[in-house]
């Protein structure tokens, strides 16, 4: 970099910032934002004398904007430097244990969300102050309030900050757009952007839908006397603070190193988006002699994973025809590599997301993959377009069926109940894994299957032969005889897959068992109300079942005839055990499997919930429990510990 282009650059970061903090409207990702401001960093550590005053570097604070009110925290929030690989690991610690050799270090996941500080005074909260510039931020105390993880009240009479991150779980961040979605509202870009959003609302009802987590990570001003940030942490959780997921403490740079690599490995599983790993000096007396440069604390480091937003190109939009009839866009988009997965379609949701978006063929867009965040495009870059951007028509007919389409508004259906579309999907759903789990029944197949003629509907599956499909074009010996066995072994499944499979509109796999318990083959001739009277069935399920089976009755009874699913046991009576007959909730990682755990409270009479209301009875948790352990704390459910719930069961097994 020369000095022309470290001013160019540094013009260049402050208008990504602009458009950043002060429109709300990104113009590129972080990584490259990252980048950028590392190269700039660069240059001025090499010349020091050229620094630009307004270089970004020079900044402290970040953007506040109006709406709220504003208050000063007690004690300065700082950010962290970032590092991004084994090399710059190495030169932290080097710089680190010149101020202080005989040093520890606290590693924690950095959680992707919007952090906040609570200030407590005698015990009870005060105070939420969004960060801001570090030292002012929005006073945000009543949406803070709703957050079922912030204590109102604490035993810690004196006054304390106690920092965090405030984050939206994976799961809900999905459910909360697909509600968006269902309401024709713009999704969130990402999970980040929906927890700050939420915190930000003027009406607080708003946040309290949200289930917002609260993560603390540190502590502001107080008058504890740890010697070590582990101990003061685990005061903190024990005042009625969460526990983070995955914090540890080691020693040196091989262990860091460690503990990142596996942190890395997993981060997809956890419940909520990290986009690193923090590392502190586990001492607090070597942190204070450390002390911090202009912007960061010298005693702690944020070690970045890679990026998961990443700039490509839409270079076409094609339309899946699902097995309900829905529409839905699907952008193709030139092959990028996201941490190690290539991604080369993104959902667009829906038609109306398109237009809210403006994307159109061969734009320059941002998009999203991280785990089972479903990857989408969540930005437009409209300032690179040039002539070439071509925008999207909605289509009036299906693309598959060529008949006319209805129009819901937000969701556009194909109404052909026959259309190919709708049946190939019908099938591949019907073999699929919560249904009936056929080996070598996937989308290739099942199409193959459906483009020869062969299989025009799911009952068709079972008149297959060895020599129909050795007739067919890929189809050898081996194959052939692997599908048929996979067919003839789907016979005597369990009854609920069997309900499962018949792709009911709103019945999925809870559902189904639900039916199935209850029922067994005789759902085909219940009632309304002996539909709604069993929990987890509301009306729109129930109208749903009861208009399938109107309609499909004859072709259910033909299925059950070939597959002979399993009618469900009448259940054994279990002995007496404080389990038995409880609804029982189960959340969070555990010793065991979901399922075995699950088999054996089953075992003992307990009826397993997927989620907690006011009947559940006990609540189980595991690591890492999510908003379920909330829920089950705020309506004073009781909670039991994988532990407390076998000590309780050992005298009974
Ligand atoms: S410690 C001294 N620990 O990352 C600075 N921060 O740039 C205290 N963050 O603003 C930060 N997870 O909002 C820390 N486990 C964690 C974190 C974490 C997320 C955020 C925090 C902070 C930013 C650091």
């Amino acid at each position: 970099m020369n000095v022309q282009e470290y001013k160019t650059a540094v013009a260049q970061l402050n208008l990504y910032s602009y458009h950043y903090y002060v429109m709300d409207n990104p113009l590129t990702t972080d990584e490259v934002y990252d980048k950028l401001y590392h190269e700039v960093l660069e240059y001025e550590h090499n010349h020091k004398n050229e620094i630009l005053k307004n270089s970004p570097t020079q900044r402290v604070g970040e953007f506040i904007s109006e709406g709220f009110a504003k208050a000063s925290h007690l004690s300065r929030m700082w950010s962290l430097e970032d590092i991004f690989d084994a090399d710059g690991l190495q030169k932290w610690l080097t710089k680190t244990y010149k101020l202080d050799k005989n040093i520890s270090f606290y590693c924690e996941p950095k959680f992707d969300g919007a952090s906040l500080n609570l200030i407590y005074k005698n015990g009870e909260l005060t105070q939420g102050i969004t960060r801001g510039d570090g030292e002012v931020g929005e006073l945000i105390t009543q949406n803070v309030k709703t957050i079922r993880s912030v204590p109102l009240s604490i035993e810690h009479k004196q006054t304390i900050e106690i920092r965090g991150e405030v984050v939206i779980f994976k799961d809900e961040f999905e459910k909360i757009n697909k509600k968006r979605l269902k309401e024709g509202e713009a999704v969130f870009a990402n999970p980040r952007n929906a927890a700050a959003g939420s915190l930000r609302q003027l009406d607080s009802s708003v946040t309290a839908s949200r289930n917002l987590v609260f993560l603390p990570y540190g502590i502001g001003i107080n008058a504890l006397e740890y010697k070590l940030l582990s101990e003061a942490m685990e005061y903190i959780y024990s005042l009625g603070f969460r526990r983070p997921p995955n914090s540890s403490t080691c020693q040196d740079f091989e262990q860091i190193e460690a503990i990142y690599e596996v942190m890395k490995r997993d981060r997809d599983g956890y419940s909520m988006m990290l986009d690193g790993m923090v590392i502190k000096v586990n001492e607090i007396s070597a942190q204070i002699d450390m002390g911090y440069t202009v912007k960061n604390p010298r005693f702690s480091v944020a070690y970045k994973f890679p990026a998961v937003e990443k700039i490509t190109t839409v270079k076409n939009i094609v339309l899946q025809v699902g097995r309900s009839g829905v529409v839905t866009p699907v952008a193709l988009v030139e092959p990028t590599d996201i941490d190690g997965v290539v991604v080369e379609r993104a959902t667009l949701h829906n038609f109306d997301e398109i237009d809210r978006k403006d994307i159109r063929l061969n734009d320059k867009v941002i998009i999203l993959r991280s785990g089972d965040v479903i990857p989408k495009i969540i930005k437009v870059l409209t300032h690179e377009r040039d002539a070439t951007q071509v925008p999207f028509t909605r289509p009036t007919h299906c693309p598959v069926c060529s008949s006319e389409l209805l129009d819901e508004g937000v969701l556009l259906k194909c109404q052909n109940l026959e259309c190919n579309a709708r049946v190939v999907n019908s099938i591949i759903y019907f073999a699929s894994k919560p249904c009936l789990n056929i080996d070598g029944l996937g989308n290739k197949i099942v199409e193959a299957l459906f483009h020869a003629g062969l299989v025009k509907s799911v009952v068709d599956l079972f008149d297959l032969t060895l020599d129909k499909l050795l007739a067919l074009e890929g189809f050898k010996e081996k194959k052939s005889q692997n599908l048929l066995n996979s067919l003839e072994n789907a016979k005597g499944c369990e009854y609920w897959r069997f309900i499962n499979s018949l792709g009911i509109e709103h019945i999925g796999e809870v559902a189904s068992k639900t039916l199935s318990e209850n029922f067994g083959s005789g759902f085909v001739d219940v009632s309304k109300e002996q539909l709604v009277a069993c929990e987890g069935i509301g009306e729109e399920m129930a109208e749903s079942v009861l208009e399938f089976v109107r309609v499909n009755k004859e072709t259910v009874l033909k299925l059950q005839g070939i597959l002979q699913p399993k009618e469900p046991l009448q259940k054994i009576e279990a002995k007496e055990n404080p389990f038995k007959a409880k609804t029982v909730v189960l959340t969070g990682t555990m010793s065991q499997s979901r399922s075995e755990i699950k088999e054996m409270l089953e075992e003992l009479g307990a009826k397993i919930s997927s989620s907690v209301s006011k009947k559940t009875d006990y609540l189980i948790y595991g690591e890492d429990a999510g908003s379920k352990y909330d829920k089950a704390m705020d309506l004073s459910v009781k909670c039991l510990t994988e532990d407390e719930m076998k000590k309780m069961t050992v005298e009974i097994l």
